[in-house]
């Protein structure tokens, strides 16, 4: 069943039409002028519009060109006189999905709407699947450690527990945390994430707590923190590390209490939002290191789930590829798109220092370049196809994994023009790029 809105200024066609297409299961209105036509789309959603060519006021090409500019998603069938076939050239230019000359009979029509319609069914197909790959996480695994961390995040989730989650960069900590809310009783609640590590310590404190007007240069009203605008849902804090020392003081008192003030403010507010943290660096050794408050570590590892490291899952590469590249393919308009063996074993024998993100990569790659409907070794990157070199620790050596992920970093690095080729090997942003090369002493 398809929603279709009928255009003609002759009452008599325009209701003839409807109750045929009626007759045939659709949903129909109709409309006597272009001007009645466009209320109704401004109101309504169509899959398909029928529209007579030639009309007393503005004529059916002018009402396409409307129709398009604001939803190009629209099809628009247009129904031409014999005589103006020129015009109806001049309609599938201006983006008509088709046209049929008058007269016409109910069969002809029928066909040209149904083409139509299933040509709107594919579409939006094809947009629910290109949302999915963001959205919709290869959620199976067959790697004994990974089963057993879903197990018990999904358990987790139905408590009110704060959750850490730690783990290597590209691991899919983001993924399981929202993966977390979905399963919660907050799922239709906001998820809100905030990132630690891309704002100043002061816009940072007032993202998450809010300002109230005046507080400091710039604050011209009173604004509500992520805290308070995911009231009833869970707010994820990303790189808790990089926390400053002042605010993991604020959060605290957050965590033991539910309360805080807006920055400036003197009122006290009582949030009820779930806390989610994510690091990919060990936050006992920056406790240690003097770097992270205690306290704030123990309130925060109530739970804690440790994402395992690609390598350590190999169970899990070829089906997670193949789940890559289908959704890939979607997304990069190519939905036949495959996988051969032997792109597979090669997959399966490099050891992912940047995990699934790295993964994801290599496939978005391949799934642009490849010539063929099968993506071969060809496509892969040429690091897919380097052994690990002497320089990196394989894992089960004594080496931290700041070691390895130095070693990498100063590996990649060598072998890039630019930080951001770097960075896009990495499978990092160039300021994440940026901060791990100070950090280590990289620049
Ligand atoms: N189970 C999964 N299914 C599909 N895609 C996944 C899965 N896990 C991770 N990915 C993909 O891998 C990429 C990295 O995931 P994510 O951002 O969650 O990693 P991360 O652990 O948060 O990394 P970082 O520490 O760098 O923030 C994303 O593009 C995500 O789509
Ligand atoms: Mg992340």
């Amino acid at each position: 069943m398809a929603r279709l809105l009928i255009v003609d200024d002759e009452k008599n066609i325009c209701h003839s039409l409807a109750i045929f297409f009626a007759s045939l299961g659709h949903q129909t209105q109709t409309a006597d002028s272009a001007e009645q036509a466009l209320k109704l789309l401004a109101q309504f959603s169509f899959d398909v519009v029928l529209t007579d060519y030639r009309m007393a006021e503005t004529d059916g090409l002018e009402l396409l060109r409307r129709i398009k500019a604001r939803q190009a998603d629209t099809l628009v069938v247009l129904m031409t006189a014999y005589a103006s076939v020129e015009g109806a050239v001049a309609a599938m230019k201006a983006g008509a999905h088709d046209y049929v000359t008058k007269p016409f009979s109910l069969e002809q029509i029928r066909h040209i709407v149904e083409r139509a319609v299933q040509l709107a069914g594919l579409r939006a197909e094809n947009q629910a699947l290109r949302q999915a790959i963001d959205d919709i996480p290869m959620l199976g695994s067959q790697s004994e450690p990974m089963m057993r961390l879903l197990e018990t995040a999904r358990q987790a989730a139905g408590s009110e527990a704060t959750i850490l989650l730690t783990g290597e960069s590209g691991t899919g900590k983001n993924v399981l945390a929202r993966q977390i809310h979905r399963w919660s009783r907050r799922a239709e609640a906001p998820f809100i994430v905030v990132n630690c590590t891309t704002l100043s310590e002061q816009l940072l404190e007032s993202e998450l707590f809010g300002h109230v007007r005046g507080a400091f240069t710039g604050a011209v009203k009173d604004k509500p923190g992520r805290l308070e605008v995911a009231g009833g849902g869970t707010v994820f804090l990303d790189e808790i590390a990089d926390l400053p020392g002042a605010l993991q003081t604020k959060f605290l008192r957050f965590l033991q209490e539910q309360s805080f003030e807006r920055v400036g403010g003197s009122n006290t507010i009582r949030v009820d939002a779930r806390i989610i943290a994510a690091s990919n660096r060990e936050l006992e050794a920056e406790v240690l290191a003097g770097r992270f408050r205690e306290d704030l570590f123990y309130r925060l590892n109530v739970i804690m789930l440790r994402m395992p490291p690609l390598r350590e899952r190999r169970e899990d590469i070829v089906d997670l590829a193949h789940w890559l590249v289908k959704a890939l393919g979607v997304r990069n308009r190519r939905p036949g798109l495959g996988l051969s063996e032997e792109a597979c074993r090669a997959l399966l024998r490099y050891h992912w220092p940047g995990n699934v993100r790295e993964l994801r990569n290599a496939l978005e790659r391949a799934a642009v370049l490849s010539r063929s409907d099968l993506i071969t070794p060809e496509d892969l990157p040429d690091s897919v196809f380097r052994e690990p070199a002497a320089s990196h620790p394989h894992p089960g050596t004594s080496a931290t994994l700041e070691d390895v992920e130095r070693e990498h970093i100063i590996h990649v690095l060598a072998d890039s023009a630019t930080l951001e080729e770097a960075a896009a090997k990495l499978g990092i942003n160039v300021t994440t790029l940026w901060r791990k090369r100070r950090r280590y002493g990289l620049d």
